[in-house]
């Protein structure tokens, strides 16, 4: 029969010389499982004599301790092995130049959004904030736009599903000003305020999109004129396109809520874009049956409103000629304006 001795050394030797888990396993198998070597001569034990028995039988256990701390040790050494060798696949190269992360910016017609807050901020106006899925009643009747006006038509107003509590559809806004009659009829004269916000409309083109931002402006009191709409506009003008050399002009328009009405243009006097008219905005004082409906008494108050395109605005600004570069999501174009 095969020594104790030998049939150590030989376990020791084809431990040492597998490669992965799967083959120590197998090795294993063969001297320490149900038929294993060591297994087998530990069964012989029975046939010996009580002290002879004893004596063997210690001998096994002591060469089955030694297997089993070389197997223990082998394992601990594949398993090292396969760690570092994933280790090194996906080590990291640290002297590589690094990916970076991008760096957002803030998008040009926000910009505009927060530099108005900042400029009528300064000179008092509060800055209000409205609902974008508006009541008729918001949107056209307290404008004194009728029923039949052309600007509630399916062509140009978005519906969407719902009703309010008379029954009629609710709208995507179509301009900010349904946040005069909201703003006004929740606070006192004097009404000193600019609601910047996302506007709707059925319209797309070069200059027209569905979605675009307006600005409105309200400041009712006992006096104000539309001298004072003349005064703060233009400072307004200055102030953003930060220059004095622009010429600003009321020119005679019409809107329901307003009366007189006009729209503004305003024409530069130097650049791309000098010597030309170009419209920004409409406005007008306000008439007195909006007024009314603001809750106020028209022989006691009096104001101004405007309402502004932010994408014209911004446009203008900074020379951009197709207002579709703002919805693109081309970060060509945005990076510009980090
Ligand atoms: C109005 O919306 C009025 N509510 C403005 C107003 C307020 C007048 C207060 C008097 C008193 P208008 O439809 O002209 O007016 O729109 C105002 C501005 O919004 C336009 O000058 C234009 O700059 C911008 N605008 C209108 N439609 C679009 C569109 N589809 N895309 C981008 N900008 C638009
Ligand atoms: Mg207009």
């Amino acid at each position: 029969m095969e020594s104790l001795e030998s049939v150590v050394s030989r376990a020791l030797a084809e431990f040492v010389s597998t490669q992965d888990a799967a083959e120590l396993e197998r090795v294993k198998a063969q001297y320490l499982g149900k038929q294993g070597r060591l297994t087998e001569l530990l069964k012989g034990l029975g046939q010996l004599a009580p002290e002879a028995r004893r004596e063997a039988g210690a001998r096994i256990n002591e060469a089955k301790d030694r297997i089993e701390a070389a197997l223990a040790a082998r394992r601990g050494e594949i398993a090292n092995a396969a760690l570092e060798a994933r280790l090194a696949e996906e080590a990291i190269d640290v002297t590589l130049p690094g990916r970076g992360r991008g760096r957002g910016s803030i998008h040009p017609i926000i910009r505009t959004w927060q530099r108005i807050e900042e400029i009528f901020g300064s000179i008092g106006f509060d800055v209000a904030d409205g609902p974008e899925i508006e009541t008729d009643w918001h949107n056209f009747t307290a404008l004194n736009q009728p029923e039949d006006h052309p600007a509630r038509s399916m062509h140009d107003t978005f519906y969407v599903e719902g009703h309010d509590s008379t029954g009629k559809p609710l709208l995507l806004r179509t301009h900010t000003s349904p946040m005069q009659v909201r703003y006004a009829r929740m606070h006192k004269p004097p009404i000193k305020v600019i609601a910047p916000g996302r506007t709707y409309r059925v319209d797309s083109d070069a200059t027209h999109s569905p979605m675009f931002h307006q600005v409105e402006g309200l400041w009712i009191d006992e006096d104000i004129s539309f001298a004072d709409l003349k005064g703060v506009y233009t400072d307004f003008l200055r102030r953003f396109f930060e220059t004095d050399d622009l010429q600003v002009r009321f020119r005679p328009s019409f809107f329901p809520f307003t009366e007189p009405s006009a729209e503004i243009d305003m024409m530069f006097a130097s650049g791309p874009l000098k010597g030309r008219w170009l419209e920004i905005s409409g406005s007008g004082e306000v008439h007195p049956q909006v007024v009314r409906n603001y809750g106020l008494d028209p022989e006691r108050y009096i104001g101004f409103a405007f309402g502004s395109g932010l994408e014209r605005l911004t446009m203008l600004r900074y020379g951009i000629g197709d207002l579709r570069l703002f919805y693109d999501g081309d970060l060509r174009f945005l990076r510009q304006f980090a």
